[in-house]
């Protein structure tokens, strides 16, 4: 019976944890992204679209005000944040495009590691669903890594993306807090 409880009580807690890492950050959370640079394959125009756009603090979802970021149409486009330095990610919220072509995000890998060639890092997300609102957030699950890559593998593509939140953790010695 203690072995039943006991097991049930585990099981409660990890169910527990998997859910907090999955949820909104707790408020007053540090966006680690404004500390960031971020860079993207191409840019559509010089100042309409570049990279930093999605890390302006501003979560305006219409292109045309020029708060979000657009590669050219190309192959395997990507953006990429830099951390500066490797964290624990635990969740990355994406605001997309509104006014058009939200579709474009469908399918885009939200890629976690240590690597500066987005590709080469493992996956942490794949946006499966652009249908239910702008903001998508992504689980991460305590991933680690200094850069935040959006990659979407196919040809004749195009990363747009109005805001990209990222939140985690130190890396500090010790137990891990997020699974
Ligand atoms: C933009 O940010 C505001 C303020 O935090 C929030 O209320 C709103 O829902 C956000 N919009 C989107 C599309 O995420």
């Amino acid at each position: 019976m203690v072995n039943m409880k006991l097991l049930i009580g585990l099981t409660v807690l990890g169910f527990l944890s998997l859910t907090y890492c999955c949820e909104d950050p707790a408020q007053g959370a540090i966006n680690l992204a404004q500390n960031g640079a971020a860079t993207q394959s191409s840019d559509v125009h010089p100042i309409l679209g570049t990279a930093s756009k999605a890390i302006d603090r501003n979560n305006q979802t219409n292109y045309h005000i020029g708060s979000c970021t657009h590669t050219k149409l190309e192959d395997n486009p990507w953006w990429k944040l830099d951390l500066l330095k490797s964290y624990r990610i635990t969740q990355v919220i994406i605001t997309n495009r509104e006014d058009c072509c939200k579709e474009r995000l469908q399918g885009a890998e939200i890629r976690v590691g240590d690597s500066p060639n987005v590709r080469d890092n493992p996956i942490c997300a794949t946006i499966m669903d652009v249908s239910s609102g702008a903001r998508i957030p992504l689980c991460c699950k305590g991933m680690e890594g200094r850069y935040v890559g959006v990659f979407i593998p196919a040809p004749s593509s195009i990363v747009t993306l109005c805001e990209v939140e990222v939140y985690g953790q130190k890396i500090e010695p010790g137990p891990r807090v997020c699974w």
